[in-house]
């Protein structure tokens, strides 16, 4: 039997959407549900990082929408599996160059919340991402996914956690990279990009209405997949003899 791409009773396509704040497990979910469903695992995230990195390289002020806007509009991204085997969970090309781990420098974190506000970089950015999405099967991950990019997803999730742990999570993250971090700077740089993601007028972070949010403090990765998968389960209609677990 080919394994379906869309839900039967609506036809709409087998999409799992999870939004959130920074660092409150998105990726991590993301990949491991993905990997369990054998879905395609998509970070939205990566795509306005990509803009910002470019933006970056080419000494265009971040603050010039307009240069911007033209950049992300113009820029060729694409998002691919793993191309590397150095831990990453894709690769991200820019006009064909690698640029996968430059996208989680400190710079790029500061900046791009100034970048994905502007109404532009988001159209830009939302043709490619409902592309990917309407063809089903896939995880996406972000901050607009279930309110604004796959509104029509028969499962979305909004992770949540205080801004204490997710900045704890994001300093072990850094300090594993061997980058040299500061508790302090990495709590208050995101909160500081909470503030624009949320406060912005195109597509703010926020929970879709009928988003299940998941209060993540104080839980396991495995017990946050495993409740991510039950709603999966049952929501997409999957067949749980198909799932893949880890060995
Ligand atoms: O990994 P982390 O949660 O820290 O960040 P990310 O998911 O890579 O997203 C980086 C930034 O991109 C966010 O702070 C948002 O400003 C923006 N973003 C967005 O506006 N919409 C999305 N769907 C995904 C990310």
């Amino acid at each position: 039997m080919i394994p379906k791409s869309h839900n039967d009773e609506h036809n709409a396509p087998l999409v799992i959407a999870i939004d959130g704040p920074a660092a409150s497990g998105k990726s991590t979910i993301g990949e491991a549900v993905a990997r369990r469903f054998g879905f395609l695992y998509f970070d939205t995230g990566a795509m306005y990082r990509a803009v910002t990195q470019a933006a970056l390289a080419r000494h265009i002020p971040v603050e010039d929408e307009a240069q911007v806007t033209r950049l992300a509009e113009t820029l060729h991204i694409d998002v691919t599996p793993p191309t590397v085997a150095d831990g990453r969970q894709y690769t991200v090309l820019v006009e064909g160059e690698d640029v996968t781990w430059e996208l989680r420098s400190p710079a790029v974190d500061d900046h791009v919340s100034v970048v994905s506000a502007y109404p532009g970089v988001r159209a830009a950015m939302l043709i490619q991402q409902r592309r990917i999405g309407l063809a089903g099967r896939v995880v996406m991950v972000g901050r607009d996914i279930g309110t604004v990019v796959m509104p029509e997803a028969p499962l979305k999730i909004y992770l949540d956690a205080s801004p204490e742990e997710r900045a704890r999570r994001r300093y072990r993250e850094l300090v594993q990279k061997q980058q040299d971090v500061d508790y302090d700077a990495v709590l208050a740089s995101m909160k500081m990009r909470d503030a624009i993601d949320s406060g912005r007028e195109t597509a703010p972070l926020r929970a879709a209405a009928d988003a299940v949010t998941i209060q993540t403090d104080g839980m396991s990765i495995e017990q946050v997949v495993e409740a991510v998968a039950e709603l999966a389960r049952s929501r997409l209609h999957l067949d749980p003899d198909r799932e893949r677990h880890p060995s």
